[in-house]
């Protein structure tokens, strides 16, 4: 395991709010925030000083406001901060599948309040409404990645469909910062890889001067050979102007299919229980994905809603630090175990 590697001072987790544990934390000294706070009036903590519980989205918003003002601080100039936060609807129990989630498991669900300006059933926009803020408030808002689940929680709605995806917020504080395209590069398209696959210098005139001919399901043959009706005309234009395309001209076709194609913002990632007592983890692949693009090996990652521990046992398995921020004791506790259980030989930050 990468992360067994790392020495002293691997890891820690700070109980308490969150804007008071940040105010701890110097400046410009994390590489990567990964996190999932918690969402409007979906549930309840159980905690006093517990974020999600505002009556209103104006208060809420402000709220995370002074929250992201504190990652900011700590968070490096070239550093990048991942949000992943979901929908719900004014009127009802909140987040589109809480009233289900929280009658099955017996979890104690907050009541969506009317929201000023919005009708019952509305969709409230959160994400969206915090994206903007953040935005308006210095953040770059770099990308909406969506979170799609092919598992997504049943709902008895008939008069829409079953939501079925979330939203992950790409925020940085310059326009330039670290961020690794290559370690999260997706497998080239079937139809690309048959491409490369082809005998190019075999080829003649404007086949091979545009990289061969394109093989997708309209592909022709003549004689054995590609005819130019299938001609993959955008590929031979645009290879011609950018930098990567030279460097992609010079790749062996073995090259070229390692490096794949870069990824593309949306994430079809199932959803992962977890048998620990917290219920509103994100799947591991959420915060892996994240970190291997956002944090460079040995980089600190932080996380101020660190619940279950998810992002630090993610973070140390990629060989990389992790601070984590939780309010709730319990959760703390928790997470710990679960930190300790997966990474034993890493060691603890003590003091915490
Ligand atoms: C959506 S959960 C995060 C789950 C986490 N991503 C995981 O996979 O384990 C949000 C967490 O924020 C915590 N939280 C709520 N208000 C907080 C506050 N004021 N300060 C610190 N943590 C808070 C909650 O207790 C909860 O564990």
């Amino acid at each position: 395991m990468v992360g067994t590697r790392l020495m002293m001072k691997d890891w820690r987790i700070l109980q308490g709010d969150v804007l008071e544990r940040l105010r701890e934390l110097p400046d410009d000294s994390v590489h990567c925030v990964v996190t999932s706070p918690p969402y409007w009036r979906l549930r309840n903590y159980g905690v006093v000083g517990q974020i999600g519980v505002e009556n209103t989205p104006h208060e809420y918003l402000e709220k995370m406001l002074s929250v992201f003002r504190e990652i900011r601080r700590v968070l490096r100039k070239d550093g990048t901060a991942w949000v992943n936060i979901g929908d719900c609807y004014a009127g009802s129990g909140c987040g589109g599948g809480g009233s289900y989630e929280s009658e099955r498991r017996g979890w104690q669900q907050c009541v969506t309040r009317r929201v000023p300006h919005l009708k019952r059933k509305d969709l409230v926009g959160m994400p969206w409404r915090l994206a903007f803020a953040l935005q308006a408030d210095g953040w770059w808002l770099r990308q909406d990645i969506v979170w799609s689940k092919p598992n997504p929680m049943p709902l008895s709605v008939t008069d829409r469909c079953t939501t079925s995806h979330e939203y992950i917020f790409l925020l940085t504080k310059r326009p330039k910062y670290y961020f690794d395209a290559a370690a999260i590069r997706i497998r080239a398209a079937p139809s690309s890889v048959q491409r490369w696959q082809q005998d190019i210098d075999s080829q003649t005139g404007s086949l091979r001067a545009n990289g061969g001919a394109k093989a997708n399901g309209t592909m022709k043959a003549v004689g054995g050979r590609p005819t130019t009706e299938c001609r993959d005309k955008q590929r031979g234009h645009s290879r011609r102007h950018a930098g990567f395309n030279e460097r992609w001209d010079h790749m062996t076709h073995a090259e070229q299919r390692a490096f794949g194609a870069n990824r593309r913002s949306v994430w079809e990632i199932a959803t992962q229980g977890f048998s620990g007592m917290h219920f509103a983890t994100f799947p591991e692949e959420i915060p892996r994905l994240c970190i291997m693009a956002g944090c460079p090996e040995g980089g600190t990652v932080l996380d101020p809603f660190s619940g279950a521990g998810t992002t630090g046992v993610v973070a140390l398995r990629l060989g990389r630090k992790y601070v984590g921020i939780e309010i709730n004791p319990e959760y703390v506790e928790m997470s710990k175990r679960r930190i300790e259980n997966d990474a034993p030989l890493l060691n603890k930050i003590s003091g915490d």
